[in-house]
């Protein structure tokens, strides 16, 4: 886990990677190390962390969560160099998007452009009252280059994903729960006690059908699945589960299930 340049990881809570973003003077700046340190995380064989149940993604300090891709990368590229770097980045939030256990963003101060795009590709947003969110591209001559156009479009709909990216304007966090681009704002010193808080909820779910919704809501933004289809069958194949006659079976015994994954 001391492997990275970029990233701290924080296995300190049990059952919980918190993944620290660790770039303080860019304030977090996506460079191609920390893509390159992100996609190997999240390809780990996760029996390495024991009894995983979920990940929360922040950045180091109190300023910024991440305030983008790193601009200084940018003078040298040619055209086929930055459509590389869009799609790269692309394929790393995709599977952080993808990924089988739950990943909250812990959004700690700014989180602009690819910042924003990162916290739009964890499941789950919890932002502290210093957050603010924007998509700035426009003003260095560029679009969101990580998925941003789509998914802010996503969590709060075309005009108002338009309008954000149109002016250039910052959401204060209050603003960004309204608009339903954040889950909840937590006080400052209270953000990564309320992300913890909420996986330890979640946890106690039982661990196939939390993969299976992650993978079922997401199918509803693939062009390429039928979300429908997929939620019948994923639906049939968990009721032959262990753990779905557990969850009948405590239900009915009034007690608390024992999940097993299986
Ligand atoms: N890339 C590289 N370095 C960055 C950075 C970024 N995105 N954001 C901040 N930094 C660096 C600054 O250059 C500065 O470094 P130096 O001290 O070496 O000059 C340091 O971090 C502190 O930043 P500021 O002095 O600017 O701090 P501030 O408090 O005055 O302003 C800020 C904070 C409003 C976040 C401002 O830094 C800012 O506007 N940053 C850029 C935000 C942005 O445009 N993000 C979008 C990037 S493009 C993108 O993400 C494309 C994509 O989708 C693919």
């Amino acid at each position: 886990m001391n492997q990275y340049q970029t990233l701290k990881i924080d296995t300190q809570n049990a059952g919980v990677a918190i993944v620290v973003i660790n770039r303080p003077k860019a304030l977090n700046a996506l460079n191609k190390a920390v893509f390159r340190e992100l996609d190997a995380f999240f390809s780990l064989d996760y029996k390495q962390i024991k009894n995983l149940m979920g990940i929360i993604i922040t950045g180091v300090g109190e300023k910024a969560f991440v305030a983008g891709a790193d601009i200084k990368e940018f003078a040298t590229l040619d055209q086929e160099q930055a459509t590389a770097l869009s799609q790269n980045g692309k394929d790393v939030f995709d599977k952080i998007c993808d990924f089988h256990l739950p990943v909250i963003a812990a959004v700690n101060g700014y989180a602009l452009g690819g910042g924003c795009e990162l916290a739009m590709a964890c499941h789950l947003r919890w932002a502290s009252k210093n957050a603010r969110f924007g998509l700035p591209e426009l003003s260095l001559g560029l679009i969101p280059g990580y998925s941003g156009t789509q998914r802010m479009v996503e969590l709060i709909g075309k005009a108002k994903a338009l309008e954000l990216m149109l002016t250039g304007s910052m959401l204060d966090a209050s603003t960004a729960a309204n608009l339903g681009l954040v889950n909840h704002v937590s006080e400052e010193g209270a953000l990564v006690a309320d992300c913890l808080m909420v996986l330890g909820k979640i946890s106690r779910n039982a661990p196939l059908a939390i993969k299976a919704t992650i993978k079922t809501v997401n199918a509803f933004f693939d062009k390429q699945i039928n979300g429908h289809e997929l939620e019948t069958q994923i639906f049939g194949g968990l009721m032959v589960t262990e753990d779905a006659k557990e969850g009948a079976k405590a239900f009915i015994e009034k007690r608390k299930a024992d999940f097993r994954g299986m």
